[in-house]
């Protein structure tokens, strides 16, 4: 899977949200297990950015080199920060947006990231002052080769729609919370589609807790011979999606990446595309 700026990225993605004090641990099983990719962010009230840090630091002993791996982290926006931000909250957002960069790599013991993400727009809907200002920062990252591609998350069509048109640098990812509900974001991944912006899934399990009952899935399941979840994983990679993964158990990790190893047929995908319709 490649960005339109011409960035490999890996088909599958560990996130460490809430592992708290296991993050390193975790961290170290999952790209033990196979993993090449992290997500993570420089916001302490979800994410312990500094203990997968602590993990790089331990993997490089046994030789897993930085350039090995894939390293994702977002700016979280102060609204979302809880009582410690990881910037000055007084000063202006492209100061907050450096800071929270600086932290960010300090953190993961590396002077670039792979992937540098908007944790979420400011405006509720469309784009406002605050939204251009921290995209312009990210921006400037990306322009600086500090980052090799740069995106957004938890963001609407519309928001997408109008970031793409009118920023001087389209987004090259999308991540967002994944609904079978809504189509699994059907309206945002179309227009991933149309400005080749690559769409990354989470909660994929945890947002879908319905399909993991639905008879339909438990028998495709059971023909190919995996788990569930590995078939809302394979269905994620076969319509385009990078997912991510946030398991906390090292068996899971293994069966999760085994989704790149079977085919669902066009039938399964087109029943699994509907399934919450
Ligand atoms: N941008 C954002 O705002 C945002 C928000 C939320 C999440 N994220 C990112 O997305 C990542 C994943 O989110 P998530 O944790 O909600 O994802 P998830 O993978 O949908 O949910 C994890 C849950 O699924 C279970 N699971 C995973 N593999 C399984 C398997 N093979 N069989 C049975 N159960 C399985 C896990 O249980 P076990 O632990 O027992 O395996 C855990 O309870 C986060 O860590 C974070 O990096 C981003």
């Amino acid at each position: 899977m490649n960005t339109y700026n011409g960035v490999s990225l890996p088909s599958f993605m560990y996130g460490t949200a809430w592992k708290k004090e296991a993050t390193t641990a975790l961290v170290i099983q999952a790209v033990e297990a196979g993993f090449t990719a992290l997500d993570t962010a420089n916001q302490l009230i979800h994410y312990q950015e500094a203990l997968v840090g602590d993990a790089l630091l331990a993997l490089a002993t046994r030789g897993k080199t930085r350039d090995q791996l894939f390293l994702q982290t977002k700016f979280t926006p102060v609204n979302s920060q809880g009582h410690r931000p990881p910037y000055d909250p007084s000063a202006d957002l492209t100061t907050q947006v450096q800071q929270s960069f600086h932290g960010s790599v300090t953190h993961l013991h590396t002077d670039y990231l792979d992937s540098y993400v908007l944790h979420g727009p400011y405006s509720r809907q469309g784009l406002g002052r605050e939204d251009w200002e921290v995209w312009k920062a990210i921006e400037a990252l990306y322009e600086a080769g500090k980052t090799r591609i740069i995106g957004i998350s938890n963001v609407s069509a519309e928001q997408l729609a109008q970031l793409c048109a009118q920023a001087k640098h389209k987004p090259m990812v999308v991540q967002n919370r994944c609904y079978a509900a809504f189509g699994w974001d059907k309206d945002v991944r179309e227009l991933c589609r149309r400005y080749h912006v690559v769409y990354q899934g989470f909660s994929l399990l945890t947002a879908n807790r319905e399909v993991f009952v639905d008879p339909a899935i438990r028998a495709i399941a059971v023909r190919l011979g995996t788990g569930v979840a590995q078939i809302i994983f394979r269905f994620a990679l076969q319509v385009g999606m990078l997912p991510l993964t946030g398991t906390t158990n090292v068996q899971h990790m293994k069966e999760d990446l085994q989704a790149e190893q079977f085919h669902l047929s066009p039938d399964d995908v087109q029943h699994i595309e509907t399934i919450g319709a």
